[in-house]
C-alpha cells in the first residue's frame, strides 16, 4: 500500500485542492485518508485522528454507519441512477414525502451541493416573482458575513470578502444587513436586544427596496463559515414578520445547521417560525454522497404550475434526485426517526462542555460559545498563521481540526463517545498551547 509521503506528492501533482493555496502543500505535505471508522480518519501510515469537523460538517453518525452502509448496498442492488425528468423512483419519492411531514413545506427539488441548493432557492424566488406580475422583485438580501455557497449566484448573497474578491465582477452584489451576531451587541444590550436592532435594520431597508427585493436569505441561529457567529431566535421571528409584511421571501439556508447540529432537528423551528424555502445538504446523507434539496410553499409551487412551459421551474442537474443519494438520505432519517438522536447529543453536548472548560477558560481565549453539537472560542491573537499552526499541531495530537481565522471550533459527529471527547479536550488544549507557543 502506498505511503503517506507517496500520496500526498501525488496529489499534489494531481489534483488542485479546494479552498487552498497549492503552494502552500511544497511545505506542509497533504494528508491522504484511507478509512473512516465512526469518529477517526486513519492515514495511509496507520496514525488515526479524530474528526473534530465532521469532514467539512458534512458526517453526523460517523464514518461508515452500518445502517446507511446497508442502505447503499442494497440500492446498488437495484438502481443505481436514472434521469429525474419524465421518470421517478420509489428513493426520491419517499425522501420528498419524508422532508415534507418533517418540515411542513414541501415539492422537493433536488441539487447536488449546498451551492446548487442556493442557486435553486434563489431562482425559484425571482421567478415565482416573474410569474405573479411582479419581475421587478428580482434582488436579494444576505446578511453581512454570510455564506451560502461559492457559484456565482450563490456568491452574490455570500459576504466574505476573501471568497468573492476576486471574482466581484461577475457578481451581482446583493445587499448584505448587519448580522445578529451576538457578539456585534453594543454596550448594554443583550443578545435579543441586539437582533432587535438587527431586525429594524432589515425594516428600514424593507420600507425602501421591497419593490425591488425578491427573498432574504439567512443561515438560521449560527453563521458557521463567518466564524460560527450566533444569534438569538428573535431575529429570525421578527424577520418572518418583516417578510410577510413587505412581500418578501424568506429563504433559510439549514446546509449546515440542519439534521440536529444546533439541538432541534432544524435550526429555524427554534424560533417557530415558517419560512418559504428551506435548503438543505451535508448532513442530508449524513456525510456520504453529494445531495442537496430545497423545499418550498404550496403557494410558490402553484405559481408554477401551468399549462405553459415558460412557467415552469426549468433547472436541471444530471445526478439530481440520484437514488444512491436519496437512500443514504432516507437511512439518515431512520436513525432519527428509531433513535433518540437530539436527546443523546443534549447529553454528549454537556458531557463535552465540562471537558471543555480548560479550552474555555484558557487565558487566550476572548470569547467562547456553544449551541447544540457546536463549539467556538475566539483566540486573542493577530497572527495571520494561528490557523494553519494550530491545524498542524493538532494533527501531531491525532486530531483534526481547522480554525476559521481565530476562530477554534468543534464541529464533531454525534456519536463522538467519552475516551474521544476527552481526546478532543485535551489534545485540543495542547494543540492550542502548541501554535500560540510556536
Ligand atoms: C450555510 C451554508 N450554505 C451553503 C454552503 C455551500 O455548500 P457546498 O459547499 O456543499 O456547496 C455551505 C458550506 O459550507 C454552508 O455552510
Amino acid at each position: 500500500m502506498s505511503s503517506n509521503q507517496e500520496l500526498a506528492e501525488r496529489s499534489r501533482r494531481a489534483v488542485w485542492h479546494p479552498c487552498t493555496q497549492m503552494q502552500r502543500h511544497e511545505r506542509e505535505p497533504l494528508l491522504p485518508i484511507v478509512r473512516g471508522e465512526g469518529v477517526w480518519l486513519i492515514d495511509a501510515d496507520g496514525r488515526r485522528y479524530l474528526d473534530a469537523l465532521s469532514s467539512w460538517w458534512v458526517n453526523l453518525f460517523g464514518h461508515g454507519h452500518p445502517g446507511i452502509k446497508a442502505a447503499l448496498h442494497d440500492q446498488i442492488e437495484r438502481l443505481d441512477h436514472v434521469m429525474l425528468a419524465g421518470l421517478t423512483h420509489e428513493p426520491v419519492i419517499e425522501l420528498s414525502e419524508r422532508l415534507a411531514a418533517l418540515t411542513g413545506l414541501g415539492h422537493a427539488f433536488y441539487g447536488s451541493d449546498g451551492a446548487s441548493a442556493t442557486e435553486i432557492g434563489l431562482k425559484m424566488s425571482a421567478h415565482f416573482w416573474r410569474n405573479v406580475g411582479r419581475p421587478q422583485k428580482c434582488e436579494f438580501i444576505g446578511l453581512a458575513g454570510g455564506y451560502h455557497g461559492e457559484t456565482i449566484g450563490a456568491l452574490s448573497v455570500t459576504d466574505i470578502a476573501l471568497f468573492r474578491e476576486a471574482y466581484a465582477p461577475l457578481v451581482r452584489l446583493s445587499a448584505a444587513l448587519p448580522s445578529p451576531d451576538a457578539r456585534q451587541a453594543a454596550p448594554g444590550d443583550d443578545a435579543v436586544a441586539h437582533a432587535r436592532r438587527c431586525a429594524a435594520a432589515l425594516e428600514a431597508y424593507l420600507d425602501e427596496h421591497h419593490a425591488r427585493t425578491a427573498a432574504l436569505i439567512v443561515e438560521p441561529l449560527v453563521q458557521c463559515a463567518a466564524g460560527f457567529a450566533m444569534h438569538d431566535a428573535e431575529y429570525l421571528r421578527r424577520a418572518r414578520a418583516l417578510c410577510d409584511r413587505y412581500d418578501v421571501h424568506l429563504i433559510v439556508d439549514e446546509i449546515a445547521v440542519g439534521f440536529g447540529r444546533t439541538g432541534t432537528l432544524f435550526a429555524h423551528q427554534q424560533a417557530d417560525i415558517r419560512p418559504d424555502f428551506i435548503c438543505l445538504s451535508k448532513g442530508l446523507t449524513g456525510g456520504t454522497l453529494p445531495l442537496s434539496a430545497v423545499l418550498t410553499t404550496d403557494a410558490v409551487y402553484a405559481a408554477f404550475y401551468d399549462e405553459r412551459v415558460a412557467r415552469g421551474f426549468l433547472h436541471s442537474h444530471s445526478y439530481t434526485g440520484n437514488p444512491l443519494a436519496c437512500r443514504a438520505a432516507l437511512a439518515v432519517l431512520d436513525v432519527f426517526e428509531r433513535e433518540p438522536v437530539l436527546q443523546r447529543n443534549r447529553d454528549t453536548a454537556a458531557q463535552l462542555t465540562e471537558l471543555a472548560v480548560p479550552i474555555t477558560q484558557h487565558p487566550r481565549v476572548k470569547q467562547a460559545r456553544q449551541l447544540g453539537m457546536l463549539w467556538a472560542w475566539d483566540i486573542a491573537t493577530d497572527d495571520p498563521g494561528f490557523s494553519s499552526r494550530l491545524h498542524r499541531a493538532a494533527l501531531e495530537q491525532g486530531l483534526l481540526l481547522r480554525p476559521i481565522g481565530a476562530t477554534l471550533y468543534w464541529m464533531p459527529p454525534y456519536v463522538i463517545d467519552e475516551p474521544a471527547m476527552r481526546h478532543l479536550a485535551d489534545g485540543t488544549l495542547r494543540a492550542l498551547d502548541a501554535a500560540l507557543a510556536a
